[in-house]
């Protein structure tokens, strides 16, 4: 199939091989048919990309799915109507995942790769694919009808923008569906800095990781009426057992010491210039960043050195 996948679009590929690999070596942290059936249609050979990318990107892209997919799970227990937007949606299949049999899903993409994803994968009753830029607002209008109780999530996505986008597309979410929650992977500066020179090496063209941070802080100040209900590091969830060997498992635990990949669930605010109030969000744990918050700031390939700089964190109660 022709695949006119280039830059930014073609980042895509690396977590859809990774969890397609992933499922069919039997992966205690991720199962994903659905992705392994998208490999097989796409008839593009990817093995190309484990000589190109390190060992610790098919590990980081499975647990970053499924953290995401057990916020998504714990999101739709909590809301019988509820409404999922898989923002840079790519060719993920994390409908397939965690779909509870209710859920409204809208996997929001740039109009190529919705293109794709039409020929790629079939439609559901309740999914609905909107091409377009996250950047501009109008795509907010295809999610219809005004939804109740909204999750986005943004897998692989933020690190591709600049802050000044991240605050633009906080902005339109925030006016979009207030109060609703939104969950997010951030890469360290360092991870950035190696990261680029594997997209180099991939084929990547001219997609480059942008923006990195180690700490809640950081996303904190990019929109301070962001409560933020959780944040951990990528692997702090998972257990020895689920990894397929002790290789992989120290890769992890050395790759959390680094807080090379975390997470974020956070809630928008309830109204533009408002606090979110703190329903719901009495469960959840936060880190609390020390000093070095200092180090966060956008990624400036080339001249960034922070990244070799070991971060500590410690966790309290919200
Ligand atoms: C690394 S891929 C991640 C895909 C998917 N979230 C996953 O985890 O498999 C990044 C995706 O973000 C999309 N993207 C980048 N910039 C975008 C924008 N401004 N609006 C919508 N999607 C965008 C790309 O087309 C690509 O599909």
């Amino acid at each position: 199939m022709e695949t006119p996948l280039a830059g930014v679009n073609r980042t895509l590929l690396m977590p859809l091989w990774g969890r397609a690999k992933a499922t069919r070596a039997g992966s205690r942290i991720l199962s994903d048919p659905a992705a392994v059936a998208v490999v097989e249609r796409l008839d593009l050979d990817l093995r190309d990309l484990d000589r190109t990318l390190h060992p610790s990107n098919e590990l980081f892209t499975i647990a970053r799915a499924r953290a995401l997919d057990d916020i998504a799970r714990g999101f739709l227990s909590r809301h019988a109507a509820a409404t999922v937007i898989n923002l840079g949606a790519g060719l993920d299949t994390a409908f397939h995942r965690v779909d509870d049999g209710r859920a409204a899903w809208f996997d929001v993409d740039l109009p190529a790769v919705i293109d794709l994803r039409q020929r790629l994968i079939p439609p559901t009753e309740r999914t609905r694919r909107v091409a377009g830029s996250i950047l501009e607002p109008g795509w907010v209008r295809e999610v219809t009808p005004r939804p109740a109780a909204v999750l986005c999530l943004a897998s692989g996505l933020l690190a591709y923008f600049r802050a000044c986008h991240i605050r633009k597309l906080l902005a339109i979410l925030a006016a979009a569906f207030p109060g609703g929650e939104l969950a997010f992977d951030v890469q360290s500066p360092a991870t950035n800095l190696f990261g680029n020179r594997r997209l180099r090496a991939s084929g990547m063209g001219e997609a480059r990781f942008r923006w990195g941070a180690f700490s809640a802080a950081a996303v904190r100040r990019l929109c301070p009426q962001l409560e933020i209900l959780e944040s951990f590091a990528i692997f702090a969830k998972l257990a020895r057992d689920d990894f397929a060997s002790e290789r992989d498992w120290r890769m992890a635990r050395s790759m959390d010491r680094m807080r090379a990949m975390w997470l974020v669930h956070a809630r928008l605010p309830r109204q533009p210039g408002s606090s979110p109030g703190d329903d719901g969000a009495a469960d959840h744990r936060h880190v609390v960043p020390r000093a070095e918050d200092a180090l966060d700031q956008p990624m400036d390939p080339g001249s960034q050195r922070s990244g070799s700089r070991r971060t500590r964190f410690r966790s309290a109660p919200a």
